[in-house]
């Protein structure tokens, strides 16, 4: 299994582009579910999500074209709508075919996605939202078996905030008949993404970006042309990794208005940061300020960031509050970065991190994508070197990992 090995110190400088954003290109492939037409997608990110995502496609009929970052996906002979247990229990977010499957082919059988290394995260919303648009479901054997002649359009309301949940809902509603309302639906920018090409599509959805959606279906929907929107958790990462170094790194494709809450925070710890239409430019010339952050649906403080954070907190002056609100079980690497020499207090959801002058390297284990990105930048500042084992999980989300850092001037080493 790949390692990661890490030589603390360098100071982040330079300039690397962002790549296409993991959650928002997830749910569009899927999308292409909900037509007979081709569609093509660009800036697809090449990382194992995507891959699994493409073989799940795959083995249910539809063809598949990728040439370096386009993506084209033609579901003209989709025959299978199955997701089996052997590629859902990779990734959560196979999920995602569901609504999509059940809308276009009045059938799917997905395998139940299961637990995962941050909380229960079950799938019941989008069950509840599926059934009240007339699907009958039954929960045999690990799969959620769906059924309907054709999707009705319903009010639906959903006892939290889901992202995929909403992104799932909404595009089962694309080709339901009638008037699909979603309401405390996710005000996520992946979410508006996914609108935008659905729309782009034929479809009639008014709302994404607020908490009400509402979605006119439609008989069929049609090929189109898709770019991905930057990944903000990616430019989230790197402008924390730039900061805990006392770098200087500029992210090109990218924008700050999809992350206010983080570049806020990164303001109160002391970085100065320059934004412009399609870049970030962080400058951080001095130790960081501790800061309190309280993770929330978008636009508040992405959980997705936590752990980052909780790892510039490390290093930072002064006492941090985290609350971690979204999942119940996602301190993983608070316990890793101890080995690191952190000082962090873990009670229920809420840690606490006392800032040290400095950590010292050691070998560490990644448990989840965003605990290993926290190890990662962690590795970066401790003097010496570290060893972060299991960095599948790093595959899975962040693109060209060491190279983006080699070009920044880290010392990352990929062993096997
Ligand atoms: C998405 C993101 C993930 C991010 C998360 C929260 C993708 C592919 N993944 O995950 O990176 O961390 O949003 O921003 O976009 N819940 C239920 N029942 C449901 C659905 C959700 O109880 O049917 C709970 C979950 O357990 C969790 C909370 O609701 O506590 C939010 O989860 P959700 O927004 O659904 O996360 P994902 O969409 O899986």
């Amino acid at each position: 299994m790949d390692k990661l090995l890490i030589e603390g110190g360098p100071r982040l400088a330079g300039e690397i582009a962002i790549s296409g954003a993991k959650n928002a290109a997830l749910p569009l492939l899927c999308a292409a579910l909900l037509t007979r037409d081709p569609v093509t997608f660009t800036h697809v990110p090449d990382l194992n999500d995507i891959g699994t995502m493409l073989r799940l496609l795959a083995q249910m009929g539809v063809k598949v074209e990728r040439e370096g970052s386009t993506v084209t996906l033609d579901a003209g002979g989709l025959d299978t709508p199955v997701a089996p247990y052997e590629l859902v229990k990779t990734m959560r977010a196979s999920i995602l075919v569901l609504g999509p499957l059940v809308a276009r082919m009045g059938e799917a059988r997905v395998s139940l996605p299961g637990g995962c290394a941050i909380g229960a995260r079950p799938v019941d919303q989008h069950i509840k939202g599926l059934q009240a648009m007339g699907a009958e479901i039954a929960v045999e054997q690990g799969y959620v078996h769906a059924r309907t002649a054709r999707l009705k359009g319903a009010r639906l309301f959903t006892d939290m905030v889901t992202v995929t949940g909403t992104e799932n809902l909404m595009m089962a509603a694309c080709l339901a008949a009638g008037e699909t309302v979603i309401e405390n639906a996710a005000r996520e920018p992946e979410v508006v993404d996914l609108a935008n090409c659905l729309v782009a599509m034929g479809a009639r959805i008014s709302g994404a970006g607020t908490d009400v959606i509402r979605i006119q279906g439609v008989e069929s929907l049609h090929g189109t042309t898709h770019r991905i929107m930057p990944d903000r958790i990616e430019t989230g990462t790197y402008l924390c990794a730039a900061a805990a170094t006392g770098g200087d790194v500029r992210l090109t494709g990218t924008s700050a208005c999809y992350l206010d809450a983080v570049v806020d925070k990164l303001m109160d710890a002391g970085c100065e940061i320059e934004t412009g239409r399609d870049f970030i430019h962080l400058h951080a010339s001095r130790r960081l300020t501790a800061v309190s952050i309280r993770t929330a649906p978008y636009p508040a403080f992405p959980t997705d960031m936590q752990a980052q954070f909780m790892a510039i907190n490390t290093v930072a002056e002064g006492t941090a509050v985290i609350r971690e609100t979204i999942f119940e079980n996602r301190y993983m690497h608070a316990v890793e970065l101890i080995r690191l020499g952190a000082d962090i207090r873990i009670d229920g959801n809420t840690a606490v991190v006392q800032g040290k002058p400095a950590l010292e390297g050691a070998t560490v284990m990644a448990t989840d994508l965003r605990a290993s990105a926290s190890l990662v930048i962690a590795g970066l500042v401790a003097r010496g070197e570290t060893l972060v084992e299991r960095i599948y999980h790093l595959d899975r989300g962040y693109e060209h990992l060491e190279q983006k850092l080699a070009a920044l001037g880290a010392r990352v080493r990929r062993v096997r």
